[in-house]
């Protein structure tokens, strides 16, 4: 059958018109082309649910179950061959993913249970790590035009990604400017993998020897026969994991932006509120990695053959008639029946902390501009090409600082919460001399 390629300039631009081209021509499971290679494409939400709950154990996946793959039919320099070849926990199955799975649980809890001492400093962390970069990007003057999705929203969670990590922040400079590398595809981006890698595996060693209060200690407390291979490529998924939190922040700043009523009041439980309907409206995640069936089985007009690629499209689903039409759309709260998290034996493990994240974030920048505006007309706003994630390539806006400085909450955490002088002091190096902190002036633009 010859099919159609899924990406395109038109994808780049609406993925929704496309979505529903192929759900008028092909229903709720269409053929496509990804990149060279045929893939089935999910567009029905019943359909991506099912898949996702795997009820019966159906799905797998593993990329040796890709059947291509094992027959060697994938040119090894297809571009999304190193994804499905990390084989973490996100591409596992059983009991190994089950073990990773409840390693990422542990860890993850001293900093998503918010009776935690950890997980009240990190909040303090993010909202200084806010702060410092609303600084830098106002240092020209307290109005001016921003990028915020280049000076706010990506740098933001990888400082925190550094912060959980517990890499030093001289290093962990270097690991965020190679983490962009990566995350973006340039030409330096196999290398800027290879100096990841390396990073993350003398990372856990060092863990090992010398465990701190981060999240990298507390993986190997909860599962101490790590080695320092399978430990890395672990820690590798948090910076992608965080870069689809940077998405989430840019969504929901254009959605307070936007809409009026929502900016009004901007309380904590609005906010959380306009997080959620973001997801739903435009999930960061919104097609994910190949899953592949281990008989063949009927999805759609389809029988999908054992070892095909399957790609569930949590975007396209949720626009589904079916389950878009019983929205309540003037209901104050929307539903979480959405899948932008995932469900099933693979769903996601960080909701709370990407959450509390995009939270702080939208709130702190609203908090200390008085007056925020697009630069572009909203559905001018250029998005970055990819096939797993709808996140915006910038966020041009003139903002207009408030007249005094919202004061920063007190706290005893040295990187989090003193000024910095003391975190100088504490091994960060100083905000003016920092490769970070030079890049992103760098992106700084005129009055
Ligand atoms: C807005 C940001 C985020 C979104 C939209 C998101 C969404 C998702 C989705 C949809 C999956 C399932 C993928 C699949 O089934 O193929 C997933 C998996 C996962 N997420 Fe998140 N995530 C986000 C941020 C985070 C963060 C910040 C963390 C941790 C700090 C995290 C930890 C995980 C882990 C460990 C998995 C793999 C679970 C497994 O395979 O068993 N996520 N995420």
């Amino acid at each position: 059958m010859s099919v159609e390629p899924l990406l395109s300039r038109d994808y780049d631009a609406n993925p929704g018109l496309v979505h529903e081209r192929l759900r008028s021509k092909y229903g709720t499971v269409a053929p496509v082309d990804l990149l060279g290679v045929p893939v089935w494409f999910v567009l029905g939400y019943e359909e991506v649910l099912r898949v996702l709950q795997n009820t019966g154990g159906i799905w797998s996946k593993h990329v040796d179950r890709w059947r291509a793959y094992v027959e060697g039919r994938i040119p090894a320099d297809w571009p999304l061959l190193p994804v499905f070849q990390i084989n973490n926990s996100a591409f596992q199955e059983g009991a190994a993913q089950r073990q990773l799975r409840a390693a990422w649980t542990k860890a993850l809890a001293p900093f998503q249970d918010h009776a935690n001492p950890q997980a009240q400093l990190l909040e303090k962390a993010i909202v200084r790590y806010a702060d410092d970069l609303i600084g830098v990007l106002s240092e020209g003057g307290s109005a001016g035009w921003a990028d915020l999705a280049a000076q706010y929203a990506r740098p933001l969670p990888l400082m925190v990604a550094n912060r959980l990590l517990g890499i030093g922040a001289a290093r962990g400079e270097d690991v965020v400017m190679d983490i962009w590398r990566m995350i973006d595809a340039g030409p330096d981006a196999a290398a800027a993998f290879e100096r990841l890698y390396a990073a993350m595996t003398e990372l856990a060693a060092a863990k090992r020897e010398r465990p701190g209060d981060d999240l990298t200690s507390y993986m190997i407390e909860a599962k101490p026969d790590f080695t320092l291979d399978e430990l890395a490529r672990e820690l590798l998924m948090l910076p992608g994991l965080l870069d689809f939190t940077a998405s989430l922040v840019c969504n929901v700043v254009v959605e307070v932006i936007s809409n009026p009523a929502v900016r009004e009041s901007l309380s904590v439980g609005a906010i959380d509120e306009t997080v959620n309907r973001v997801a739903l409206l435009n999930p960061p995640m919104a097609n994910l990695t190949f899953r592949f069936p281990m008989t063949d089985v009927k999805l759609g007009d389809y029988t999908v053959a054992a070892g095909d690629p399957v790609m569930l499209s949590v975007a396209a689903a949720h626009a589904d008639p079916r389950f878009a039409g019983a929205i309540d759309h003037h209901a104050i709260r929307s539903t979480r029946a959405h899948l932008a998290w995932s469900v099933g034996p693979h769903s996601c493990l960080g909701q709370r902390l990407a959450t509390q994240i995009t939270t702080i974030a939208v709130r702190r920048l609203f908090d200390r501009c008085a007056k925020i505006k697009l630069a572009l007309p909203a559905d001018q706003l250029p998005w970055r090409p990819s096939p797993f994630m709808r996140a915006l390539r910038s966020l041009p806006v003139q903002y207009e600082l408030a007249e005094s400085r919202v004061p920063v909450p007190p706290g005893v955490d040295v990187p989090a919460t003193q000024p910095a002088p003391a975190r100088e002091a504490a091994g960060e190096p100083p905000a003016s001399r920092s490769p970070l902190w030079s890049f992103l002036r760098g992106l700084r633009r005129g009055r």
